[in-house]
């Protein structure tokens, strides 16, 4: 048994779940008026209600011990600080100095006067293609952008830039190919002008398979559809820590935006993988996201454990995943613009903390990373929402929203926050054989019709959900959002004794798919997979 499950503050924990199983959410609340009071906190225009969570004050004060005994604080200093702390890669895990003002070193240097000049280029550049002091091959304006990238080099820059739609500059459109597959390609470029196509390569590396791939083909169609070779140094940008791979791609390094190893690509949108979101909302708006994120990360670093808004987002995790056996969690924003918030939260929890080995190299014996998925209300209610209400799995939900929406429309807000409540008190409350028998009674139902339907009726309650208010969804408030979960996904792993900055596990499908895209170009049967490969590649060979 690891010393983490034998811990005196993991032991406590597992006692006090044992009392606390005993409980329904909804005698909680009617015990204790002040719930609410107790179990919420505040930071700038952020709420977080953790009050519908299987908890009392007790449990938070048991989770700050565990925190305490795991020496988060000291982690968090180490953070900041510029430490090794991803140790499997030999690197510091500094997003947060792309944000802030302070000096801070890596390998006795001060990171900050790059990332101070990293962050002009891509302003100058940002506000030539704005203002039309650079422009395409034709004299024209840039009006589109794509950005080819996938994982981190995708998902920050996509996410932002809906969630941010209100701010977006008028004449310029952003698009993004992530997917190997030709199809997204395909339907990008089809409506595109060459002569006015800005092209973004963003990735880490630069030996991304499918960034490379979709990048030779967005080149070879720019010059099939009217662009020259010559034309490509106003057309191509690359962004990426690999100086060299990006001069043999053929893009000029006046063209490109450097970042750097202690940058990790999913927590990489504050860097200049954030790119096309400065190209897209202004160089002015990025740094209001910025702000925001530095706000938080200030929070964050100072503010007490049990006051701390990650860390509490992060040790309510804690305790629904491995005390009360809730593996999955739902990430439900009631804001349309926020739809890819869940994909991009996706990515951050489930690569950093989907590990099963510890920083000691032990394989850990307690569950780890939630696996988390999610739409926007209220599109999930009419999906998903049954198996959260009724089924036999445990799921957990955050709940987000703003409180003014950007499009006054009728009554449309106020009917979408309307769900929200009524969504998180159902899920918490339940309703019980005594109200259902109640409520079919007022309708004049015969008895034996009353008791068949009875069962199907009822809804268990005690379902865990966390419930995010803020204000108005703009820069500053999602540049704290983001950064919030950034550093739960830290705490967690710091709880779980694991690193969140590497990702082996994405390592062997990428190698394996080397060797099988040669055997697709043979047309010999393959034999030297095991048969339902091997049969699998037969059939899609057979079927060209
Ligand atoms: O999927 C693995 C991964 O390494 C992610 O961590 C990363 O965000 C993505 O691939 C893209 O990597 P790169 O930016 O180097 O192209």
């Amino acid at each position: 048994m690891s010393s983490l499950i034998q811990s005196p503050a993991w032991l406590a924990l597992q006692a006090h779940q044992k009392v606390l199983a005993q409980q329904h959410l909804r005698n909680l609340f009617e015990k204790n008026p002040q719930r609410f009071n107790e179990l919420s906190l505040q930071f700038d225009s952020i709420l977080l209600d953790f009050s519908k969570q299987l908890i009392e004050r007790d449990t938070v004060d048991l989770l700050i011990n565990l925190a305490k005994q795991q020496q988060l604080s000291d982690w968090i200093k180490r953070m900041f600080s510029g430490d090794k702390i991803n140790s499997t890669e030999h690197r510091a895990a500094l997003h947060v100095a792309l944000r802030g003002q302070d000096p801070v070193t890596v390998d006795g240097v001060d990171v900050m006067p790059e990332v101070r000049r990293v962050l002009k280029q891509m302003e100058k550049f940002s506000s030539e293609v704005q203002s039309g002091a650079r422009v395409g091959y034709s004299g024209k304006m840039f009006t589109d952008i794509v950005n080819i990238g996938i994982g981190g080099s995708d998902l920050g820059p996509v996410m932002v830039t809906e969630a941010l739609k209100p701010y977006r500059l008028p004449n310029i459109t952003p698009h993004f190919i992530s997917n190997i597959d030709g199809t997204q390609l395909a339907d990008v470029l089809q409506h595109l002008n060459p002569a006015t196509t800005l092209f973004v390569v963003a990735s880490k590396t630069f030996t991304t398979l499918e960034t490379i791939t979709n990048a030779c083909s967005a080149r070879e169609w720019f010059i099939s559809h009217g662009g020259s070779e010559k034309d490509i140094a106003k057309h191509f940008v690359a962004v990426s820590t690999n100086r060299s791979a990006v001069e043999n791609f053929g893009i000029n390094p006046d063209n490109m935006f450097e970042f750097w190893d202690w940058v990790g690509g999913r927590y990489s949108l504050w860097s200049a993988i954030g790119l096309p979101i400065a190209l897209t909302i202004g160089m002015d708006h990025f740094y209001e996201l910025l702000a925001g994120a530095h706000a938080m990360d200030q929070h964050f670093a100072t503010a007490p454990l049990e006051k701390n808004l990650p860390v509490m987002l992060a040790l309510v995790g804690v305790w629904q995943i491995n005390f009360l056996g809730t593996a999955a969690h739902a990430i439900l924003p009631y804001d349309q613009s926020m739809h890819r918030f869940p994909a991009y939260l996706q990515q951050l929890e489930m690569e950093s903390n989907g590990k099963r080995i510890t920083r000691d190299g032990e394989v850990v014996d307690y569950d780890t990373g939630a696996i988390v998925w999610g739409e926007p209300g209220t599109n999930g209610q009419h999906a998903f929402y049954q198996l959260l209400h009724q089924g036999t799995h445990n799921v957990s939900a955050d709940f987000l929203a703003p409180c003014q929406s950007h499009h006054l429309i009728g009554v449309h807000h106020f009917m979408l926050l309307a769900n929200f409540f009524a969504q998180t008190e159902a899920l918490m409350s339940g309703k019980n054989a005594s109200e259902v028998r109640t409520e079919l009674e007022s309708q004049h139902m015969d008895a034996k019709t009353i008791e068949q339907l009875l069962p199907h009726k009822i809804f268990p309650g005690n379902r865990l959900t966390t419930s995010i208010l803020f204000k108005k969804l703009n820069p500053h408030t999602l540049g704290a959002l983001i950064a919030m979960y950034e550093h739960k996904v830290f705490v967690q792993s710091v709880i779980w004794n694991i690193n969140p900055f590497d990702q082996w596990g994405v390592e062997l499908g990428k190698q394996l798919a080397g060797k099988i895209l040669s055997e697709l170009e043979q047309n010999a049967p393959v034999t030297s997979h095991d048969s339902s490969t091997n049969g699998l590649i037969d059939f899609f060979k057979s079927n060209q």
